[in-house]
């Protein structure tokens, strides 16, 4: 059974549920489309809340949500428990599942059942893969089993160690041609969607107008459909890398640092819990258990001030 029974409803400002179509029609009239990650319950709700058309549980948790330094190690069972959370957050997102490393290159058919895993299981309404013409045959597969299919060029950061490292593609004129080709072949495949991350954005732009479907840029300048960040990146929750195409919309790093001290400090000070915090138990209950346990030498002074009110 899915993970999200209520698939379907309208949002609570009555816009309906955005699916592969809707994109298209975004695509057709030209509105920009925005996507953004989001890894678990209370993004997903402030995200969808906010009007975001596709959230992308993406594979980038391994390095913003767990610490790790690529994205190499995240499994599809991590990515499950984060895209439960994330669907039972949003209502009228699309949400895309991130395929992680591994869960898809060695073989058609295990890519077939890792993507079902995000439909059945996940909450999820469609699926991500990194790679151009060499994954047209899986693409294919995949929507044959009746599954959307967003595709991912440019800088693959699951190929970081074939590439020598995160950074811009498609800077040379043979380069350009191949990821216009890996491109075509990906539309050609079936997938609904494409994200363009970390091109020249002439390269970018051309690529979206020789498409029909719509392109999503990350680092690909602003020619593209559509546009799509690291949450923690615009939220300043990370900051072991800073890429030059991301821009930060808040400092909750900072923010959440200083809650965190604020909270220490007042425990250290014995300034919380105050009397509001805590729990009363009703006078004559109180005399009685006394009664029956024994009372003890004295009420501290400490309880006596930050005791319960009756
Ligand atoms: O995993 C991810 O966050 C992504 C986006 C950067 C597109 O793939």
């Amino acid at each position: 059974m899915s993970a999200r029974p209520d698939t379907g409803p309208a949002a609570s400002d009555g816009r309906p549920k955005t699916t592969v179509l809707t994109l298209q029609e975004q695509r057709r009239k030209g509105e920009p489309i925005s996507m953004l990650t989001a890894y678990d319950y209370p993004t997903a709700q402030a995200a969808d809340e906010s009007g975001i058309d596709v959230l992308l549980v993406g594979d980038s948790l391994a390095m913003v949500v767990l610490g790790h330094a690529n994205t190499l190690s995240v499994t599809m069972e991590e990515m499950l428990h984060h895209a439960r959370a994330v669907s039972r957050g949003a209502r009228r997102a699309l949400l895309v599942g991130d395929l992680p490393f591994m869960s898809y290159q060695a073989d058609v058919a295990e890519a077939v059942r890792n993507a079902g895993r995000y439909l059945k299981d996940g909450g999820m309404d469609a699926v991500k893969l990194e790679g151009g013409r060499a994954y047209a045959d899986t693409v294919r597969a995949i929507v044959r089993a009746g599954m959307p299919v967003q595709g991912h060029i440019g800088l693959t950061p699951q190929s970081v160690n074939l590439l020598g490292g995160f950074r811009v593609q498609g800077r040379t004129a043979a380069a350009a041609r191949a990821l216009l080709d890996d491109a075509l072949a990906l539309e050609d495949a079936g997938c609904f969607s494409i994200v363009l991350e970390s091109v020249p954005y002439r390269v970018a732009a051309y690529i979206t107008e020789r498409l029909a479907i719509p392109t999503i840029g990350i680092g690909a300048g602003a020619g593209t459909s559509g546009q799509v960040l690291v949450v923690h990146d615009i939220a300043g929750l990370y900051d072991r890398l800073a890429p030059k195409f991301t821009k930060r919309y808040a400092n909750l790093g900072a923010a959440l640092r200083e809650a965190i001290t604020a909270y220490r400090d007042d425990v250290t000070a014995r300034r919380f819990p105050a009397r509001e915090h805590a729990y009363a138990i009703p006078e004559e209950e109180w005399a009685a258990f006394v009664a029956t346990a024994g009372a003890p030498a004295a009420l501290s002074s400490r309880e006596a001030t930050a005791g319960p009110r009756g």
